[in-house]
């Protein structure tokens, strides 16, 4: 059977394991869908091990996706823009690393919540390694312009100069503008300890589309607030979870499962 597990630290609430069998069942395969807690300066062995026993494709998650991207021996060009690595495939024993977070992101957007990104203004919040890897995908969409804004600026202005020549990218001062933005992407970790970023109340208004990146039982605190705020339509990041695992199967597996029945059992199972 063929064998395939996501590898990360901690990795025990992962619903990755969940998402592959589901797809599996829908296409009528038989594949094997583990979780492998590696010690953290441990992802070399843990790989190794897991190819020796047979494995054929890898998700990796925190903290491991910048040595994913360092292992691997060849790099598609949406992972080298990212400089992370979330799926790995051997392919004749050649290890190959993918990055499919972004395109997640952009197949939920469009699909899943209907938006058409072209001539839009978007503001992405946050500039550690979860925004590095959408910002390729979202300029290919041709938006009016891609702001970000961080707590530290100048990681916001790095990820600026390393992106600009793909389309109009640039630093969001925080201060206040008067038109404001069409959609707002959270990009930063600040929902795991129940804190926002900054957002100035006129970077938004009612019809703005405000998306999280985190995913929980619970709505992640940056759209409760924008919710509490006016802020009609929210959407947090499970969609992008399942989207971005169903083009890892794919790479694995040459078939695209279908994702709006997966997306609302995985949703399910979270209550
Ligand atoms: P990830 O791989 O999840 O992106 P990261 O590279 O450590 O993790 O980046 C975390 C991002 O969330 C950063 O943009 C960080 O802001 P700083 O660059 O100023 O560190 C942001 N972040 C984390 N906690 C935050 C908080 N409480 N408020 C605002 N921003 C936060």
């Amino acid at each position: 059977m063929d064998q395939y597990a996501v590898i990360g630290y901690p990795i025990k609430h992962s619903l990755s394991p969940l998402i592959h069998t589901l797809f599996a069942e829908q296409l009528g395969e038989t594949i094997t869908y583990t979780a492998i807690e590696s010690p953290v300066d441990g992802f070399q062995d843990t790989l190794s091990r897991f190819r020796k026993q047979g494995g054929c494709g890898v998700n990796v998650t925190v903290p491991f996706k910048l040595e994913a991207f360092q292992l691997a021996d060849q790099i598609s060009e949406l992972a080298e823009r990212a400089k992370a690595v979330n799926t790995l495939c051997w392919q004749d024993d050649q290890l190959v690393g993918y990055n499919t977070d972004g395109i997640g992101l952009l197949a939920d957007l469009t699909q899943h919540q209907g938006l058409n990104l072209q001539g839009k203004r978007i503001l992405v919040l946050g500039a550690g390694g979860a925004v590095r890897g959408i910002l390729a995908p979202l300029l290919a969409e041709a938006p009016f312009e891609v702001a970000i804004a961080n707590r530290t600026q100048r990681k916001a202005e790095a990820l600026v100069e390393e992106f600009f020549e793909l389309g109009p990218v640039r630093y969001q001062l925080p201060s206040s503008r008067t038109v404001p933005f069409d959609v707002i992407i959270n990009g930063t970790s600040s929902s795991l300890t129940d804190d926002r970023p900054f957002c100035d109340p006129s970077w938004f208004n009612a019809d703005t589309f405000v998306y999280d990146m985190m995913y929980g039982a619970k709505l992640p605190s940056f759209l409760a607030w924008v919710k509490a705020q006016g802020v009609l339509n929210v959407a947090d990041g499970l969609g992008m979870l399942v989207e971005q695992a169903a083009s890892a199967y794919e790479i694995w597996r040459g078939k695209r499962p279908e994702t709006a029945s997966v997306l609302a059992h995985v949703r399910a199972s979270l209550v």
